[in-house]
């Protein structure tokens, strides 16, 4: 069958954003060159999903998750050493970058017990001069889960002042709940689930804090008769990051107006572009439609994406709903905040 043969799918994602000059001698040595790291050879990861919801002898009920956040080591690329992250998973042996993602559906609640798991001490450079999480004992990295795009109670957004510290030995003056509630009663549509600790939110996400979280509703994307199913219908969460040649993250620790703020800069830009926890995959595709849940979750750059053998795409829905009407186009470029 034609339609079983299969194709490599080469997906370029071009940078738009300017390039960033390297003074630094001795960092320039120690980050590894992207040129360093071969493209397309380590295959796409099929991320880990966790079912929102419950199918008791044939209705649909209420779930409850517990989802932690774990320090351990994932492997971006197949010549970098292992990389010490933070990572969202049921255990830690599971937990992975991006964390698993959620499937809820239209109307039926998700509860998930956030639980930290975190050291004391974080594997990035961050800054205690601007208004930050501090637990009063040093001990823990304060966290605290935001759905990005969900509309939900106060008490359970995930306020960048309602953090705690491990086994929530320390909270943030906003905490109110162990459990979040997520009603899922908003259109469908593409969401995810990120850290958002008050001054911590960009170091905890750079450490690998996110995850997608995905919205349906047959009766309303049925009709629609989109891509689906786990092999045709995926999310690919894209950010950037440097890394050292020992494998570790590379965040610049020299603010860029140090005598105020030791180590805060404004935007992170790192050179290597890694897809569902992989730089630059490789998926082998069938000669068919294929639904791609594209989330930027970089820090600052732009990412202009397109095929490199003029296939285009149909887009057919933006951030967290669908458009109006299909639009076919040739690339598509990421603004901020923005899932296409
Ligand atoms: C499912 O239905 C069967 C038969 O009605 C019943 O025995 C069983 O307890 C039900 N299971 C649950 C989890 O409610
Ligand atoms: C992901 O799943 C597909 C089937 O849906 C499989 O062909 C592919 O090999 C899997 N990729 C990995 C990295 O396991
Ligand atoms: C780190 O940031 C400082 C201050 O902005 C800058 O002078 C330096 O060149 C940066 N280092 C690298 C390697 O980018
Ligand atoms: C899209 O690419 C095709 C060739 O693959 C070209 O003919 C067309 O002009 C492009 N469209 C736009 C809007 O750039
Ligand atoms: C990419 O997404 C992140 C997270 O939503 C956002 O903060 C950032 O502004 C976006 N970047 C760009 C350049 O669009």
């Amino acid at each position: 069958m034609a339609s079983q043969q299969r194709i490599l799918l080469l997906f370029w994602v071009l940078i738009a954003s300017s390039s960033r000059a390297i003074t630094s001698t001795w960092t320039q040595d120690e980050i590894i060159a992207p040129s360093k790291l071969e493209m397309f050879v380590d295959e796409l990861p099929n991320l880990t999903r966790v079912q929102g919801f419950n199918l008791v002898n044939g209705t649909l009920k209420p779930k409850f998750l517990n989802i932690g956040m774990f320090k351990k080591k994932w492997k971006f690329h197949r010549d970098l050493p292992p990389t010490p992250v933070f990572a969202f998973g049921t255990s830690k042996f599971t937990a992975s970058i991006p964390g698993p993602t959620i499937e809820a559906l239209h109307g039926i609640d998700t509860y998930v017990t956030w639980h930290n798991h975190l050291p004391s001490k974080h594997i990035l450079p961050w800054d205690p001069t601007i208004p930050t999480a501090i637990p009063s004992t040093k001990k823990g990295i304060p966290t605290v889960v935001h759905v990005h795009g969900a509309i939900d109670e106060p008490a359970s957004d995930g306020n960048a002042n309602s953090w705690f510290t491990a086994r929530f030995e320390e909270k943030g003056p906003t905490w109110s709940k162990r459990t979040y509630h997520y009603r899922n009663m908003q259109h469908p549509g593409n969401l995810w689930y990120h850290d958002h600790a008050m001054g911590l939110t960009r170091v905890n996400l750079l450490a690998g804090l996110i995850g997608a979280y995905i919205i349906r509703d047959h009766e309303v994307e049925a009709p629609l008769r989109l891509p689906s199913g786990h092999e045709f219908d995926i999310p690919l969460i894209v950010f950037d990051r440097s890394f050292r040649k020992d494998g570790t993250i590379y965040m610049n620790s020299t603010g860029n107006n140090p005598s105020i703020h030791p180590q805060w800069q404004p935007e992170y830009f790192g050179d290597v572009i890694v897809v569902n926890g992989k730089a630059w995959p490789r998926m082998t595709v069938r000669r068919r439609k294929y639904r791609f849940r594209i989330i930027n979750a970089s820090n600052a750059r732009f990412f202009r994406l397109f095929f490199s053998n003029g296939l285009q795409f149909i887009h057919v829905a933006s951030d967290s709903v669908y458009l109006g009407e299909p639009i076919v186009t040739n690339e598509t470029l990421l603004g901020p905040s923005e899932i296409a």
